[in-house]
């Protein structure tokens, strides 16, 4: 899918007062400022993406709570839990989905024709181990998804936010990243690709200044073998656009706090 560049309501960003801990919601604040990386887009959704809400909404839509997530009733089974943020159409989703039938996928989208999409999707092809949030992302990592709760985190094309002065409202900063990383259990992963270079830029800057991860390569990775090419990724690769994946891991704390220094008697 194309990114949106739609033009821009104030975002707020400063950090509130009280603010908790890297990682953590404050404390008795319900919705928290935080990144608004969205803009709600205009967009119909089709009579056959109607049909798969009402066909499949029932069972792989999940409601948004303010409490954390019971990931094992969610899925009816455990697993491994992969989280996605940003699943646009739902292409790459649904084919990663079906060639790690093992892991359970949380999947989170704000675009509603986009939902239904991937719903169509879950239909088309029996896919049971998905299930969708409709929903802000950063409020499901707030309060529905606890510290080491997560086995991996997929982040592909998210909105570049071209212009500096949007720029502001890229997911890839170091307050969410922080967040992701105290969700992730050790040795999870966090996935994220772009075709914007500055954006692919900034992600290893901020990915590789995140204490709690370490890089799997040497700057940026091989492409994973479980992401599809898109549709979208395809035509920018004939455009001669470059594509840009970094795959980051979270550390056990215990290898990453040192040992205290001997006292001197
Ligand atoms: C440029 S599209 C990329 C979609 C898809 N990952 C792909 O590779 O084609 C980014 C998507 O992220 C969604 N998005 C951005 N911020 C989000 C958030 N905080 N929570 C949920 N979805 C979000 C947007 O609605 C949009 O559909």
């Amino acid at each position: 899918m194309t990114p949106s560049f739609a033009s821009q309501a104030a975002c707020g960003t400063t950090p509130p007062q009280d603010a908790a801990p890297a990682g953590q919601a404050p404390a008795g604040i319900p919705y928290p400022k935080a990144i608004k990386s969205f803009v709600r887009r205009a967009g119909r959704t089709t009579a056959a993406q109607a049909k798969a809400f009402a066909d499949q909404g029932p069972r792989f839509l999940l409601p948004y709570s303010a409490a954390p997530l019971d990931a094992a009733t969610a899925f009816g089974r455990e697993a491994p839990l992969i989280l996605e943020i940003g699943f646009g159409m739902g292409e790459a989703t649904a084919h990663i989905a079906r060639v790690r039938p093992g892991d359970n996928f949380l999947c989170c989208e704000v675009h509603e024709p986009g939902v239904g999409a991937l719903l169509k999707r879950i239909g088309e092809h029996g896919i049971e181990n998905i299930r969708i949030l409709q929903h802000d992302a950063v409020e499901v990592l707030d309060h529905m998804l606890p510290p080491g709760s997560l086995d991996g985190v997929h982040i592909f094309f998210p909105d570049p936010w071209h212009k500096k002065k949007h720029n502001k409202r890229r997911l890839i900063q170091p307050p969410l990243v922080a967040k992701l990383a105290a969700r992730l259990k050790p040795g999870g992963y966090l996935h994220c690709a772009t075709d914007w270079q500055p954006y692919a830029e900034q992600m290893l800057e901020v990915l590789g200044g995140e204490p709690l991860l370490a890089n799997t390569a040497d700057g940026y990775a091989p492409q994973p073998a479980y992401r599809p090419l898109t549709k979208f990724e395809n035509r920018g690769l004939r455009l001669g656009h470059g594509v840009w994946d970094l795959v980051f891991m979270r550390r056990d704390l215990e290898d990453s706090i040192p040992p205290p220094e001997p006292t001197a008697r």
